[in-house]
């Protein structure tokens, strides 16, 4: 999505700018831009640039002349929304008179209506985004005699939608004010120079001290110095922003990219993840969660609200959570759940997952389950995430920061973090014996080791990929828990090899689909031995008698149903409600070998953002 940057108070604003700016690339981006107060010469100098994936090296060109005296700057990479990826509408966006300057991040919704409203007014729009009003009617406040910060007020009391702004003045060179609604944005310090960002990566190479800002707060940065006001213009203490991660923790170390580093780190990730979730007698901890073992007891019905790969993993703890905690329990895509008419109380528990923990459609779901009495928990992967603020609990994955577009060792994390949290509800409900609970324990802590086993045949893997590269229509089968194996499977295709590939329940297969089978199309199915391998083997055989090429996941030294199929990705054994956790690793690998052999960037897909901010 959009990322924004902004500083007062350096001796290298540009530089710095653009190397913030670079640090947020990984989001997605097809334009760029910068803005300054060239104090020698009294005005904002603006250069954007909508070069394709080189826009901010492009905005250090010659051919972009920057003044010499610059105090504040303000940096953009923009996500197309409204307006196609051009130059004119590339932020930063400046009002009529140009003493203003405006980046953002998210969806001004009422932008027609305020800007019919401004040009009604005599304001001259040159730009197709919404982003611009925001400028104009700063504008407006500004000329009304408010002051800055009174004037960025105004103007976002008139907005609907989400929004991460920051705000250049050319009256006050070295002022940046800045604020957020549902979107990201932090703030940083150093000893002469003030700092923002909506995102971490930007600033954590520059500066660890760190701060959170809510929704509808306004922060005014000056060389060294932050102000915080509410919405009520109070001003308030920062909230310190606690961040584990260092940067290089966020570099290659030495894998050819992001998102192969992030599948050898799944057991590292896994391992953090599960940390302390049991003790010593293998009990669930949950401690932290604020949402106390009484009341959770007390919960009748559990709703997983999540969109993608977080969707696939709140599909197998729905699974788990009717298995062990013995309620009714679903997954629904959150951009789907916010507008139905859901029926919920005080006693449904709804657990959002999202890896960024910003992800809008996910972020208005909570809203709307809170909205309806729901508690919610949010599950993320991100500390202090506007969707852990939001919600009446939080829980983390400890996967680290992940880079890659395609999540991998964050889905991992999630389906082990959930599967622990049924038990957890299924212990506190007193629906699951003792050994029932030691078993999936003892499983769920052998994750690691089991996906680090999976690992060592990952040439395997990728030969298999490899193997079928060029195939264009691939179907993924499982059932039960090997449904979103399979959803994830095919996602990770789609998304990185930009092959057209559908997920079914194994069982669907002859009430439609199974009509597209035809000699040249691959099926991948995911056979290992659940109780329901005999079932999924039936359907391999539909399959194969079609003329299908089929490419099982199996258990390792499984013989019977390699003798059954075409090629076989071999994974270790373990507890079924497990087997989710173990079983996509191959299928990670597969999608990535196609991927690199079809010449595809595996860490940024086209079209793809890592956070989608945007509805
Ligand atoms: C998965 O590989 C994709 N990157 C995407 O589907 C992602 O899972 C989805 O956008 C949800 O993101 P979140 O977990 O940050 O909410």
């Amino acid at each position: 999505m959009c990322g924004i940057v902004g500083l007062t108070g350096s001796n290298d604003t540009l530089n710095q700018l653009r190397t913030a700016l670079a640090a947020l690339e990984y989001r997605g981006y097809d334009s760029a831009g910068i803005a300054v107060v060239d104090r020698a010469k009294g005005r904002i100098i603006r250069h954007r640039s909508a070069l394709r994936g080189a826009a901010i090296a492009d905005l250090g060109s010659e051919r972009m002349i920057w003044p010499g005296d610059v105090s504040a700057g303000i940096a953009h990479t923009r996500w197309a929304t409204h307006g196609a990826p051009t130059h004119d509408n590339a932020h930063p966006h400046v009002d009529c008179r140009r003493e203003v300057a405006i980046v953002h991040n998210g969806i001004i919704e009422n932008h027609r209506e305020l800007s019919t409203r401004l040009v009604a007014a005599g304001h001259v729009m040159s730009s197709e985004t919404d982003s611009e009003v925001i400028a104009h009617l700063i504008e407006e406040a500004l000329a009304s005699g408010l002051s800055t910060r009174h004037s960025v007020r105004a103007a976002i009391a008139q907005l609907r939608g989400d929004f991460a702004l920051s705000v250049l003045f050319l009256h006050d060179p070295e002022l940046l004010i800045a604020a957020r609604r549902t979107s990201p944005l932090i703030v940083g310090l150093t000893e002469h120079t003030a700092y923002l960002a909506s995102d971490i990566a930007a600033l954590l190479p520059i500066t660890r001290e760190l701060y959170a800002l809510e929704d509808d707060e306004i922060v005014e940065l000056r060389p060294g110095t932050i102000l915080i006001t509410d919405a009520g213009d109070q001003v308030i203490t920062p909230r310190p922003l606690e961040v584990t991660w260092d940067v290089t923790a966020a570099q290659k170390d030495g894998y050819a990219d992001f998102m192969s580093k992030e599948i050898f780190e799944q057991p590292r990730a896994l391992r953090e993840t599960l940390l302390g979730r049991f003790d010593g007698s293998l009990r669930p901890d949950f401690e932290e969660l604020s949402i106390d073992a009484t009341a959770l007891a007390l919960v009748n019905r559990v709703i997983y609200l999540a969109c993608g790969s977080s969707y696939h993993a709140a599909l197998s703890a729905a699974l788990a959570t009717e298995q062990f905690a013995r309620i009714p329990a679903s997954a629904e895509v959150a951009s789907e759940f916010r507008y139905r008419e859901a029926v919920l109380d005080q006693l449904t528990l709804v657990v959002v997952v999202s890896q960024s923990g910003e992800t809008v459609d996910t972020l208005h779901a909570l809203r709307e389950a809170k909205r309806h009495g729901a508690r919610v928990i949010a599950l993320t992967n991100v500390v202090d995430s506007v969707m852990t603020r939001e919600a009446d609990g939080a829980l983390y994955t400890h996967a680290g920061p992940e880079i890659g577009v395609a999540s991998t060792k964050c889905h991992l994390a999630q389906i082990a973090l959930l599967e622990a949290f049924a038990l957890h509800l299924g212990w506190v409900r007193g629906e699951v014996e003792e050994e029932l609970l030691r078993e999936g324990a003892i499983h769920l802590l052998a994750t690691p080791d089991l996906v680090e086993r999976a690992l060592g045949s990952a040439e395997r893997f990728l030969d298999v990929g490899r193997r079928f590269h060029e195939v264009d229509d691939v179907y993924f089968l499982g059932r039960r828990v090997g449904y979103p194996i399979a959803l994830e499977g095919a996602l990770k295709l789609k998304e990185l090899a930009y092959v057209r590939a559908e997920a079914y329940p194994a069982g669907e297969m002859k009430h439609g689909p199974i009509s597209l089978i035809e000699p040249g199309v691959v099926v991948v199915v995911v056979a290992t031995r659940t109780s329901l391998w005999e079932k999924v083997m039936a359907n391999v055989e539909e399959m194969r008698a079609r003329g299908a090429t089929v490419v099982a996941v199996i258990e390792e030294g499984d013989h019977e149903t390699a003798a059954l199929v075409d090629a076989t990705l071999e994974v270790p054994g373990t507890m079924e409600f497990c087997s989710p956790i173990v079983d996509v690793v191959p299928l990670q690998l597969f999608a990535y070998a196609v991927a690199s052999a079809r010449g595809n960037d595996v860490d940024r897909p086209r079209n793809l953002a890592k956070v989608v901010t945007v509805e």
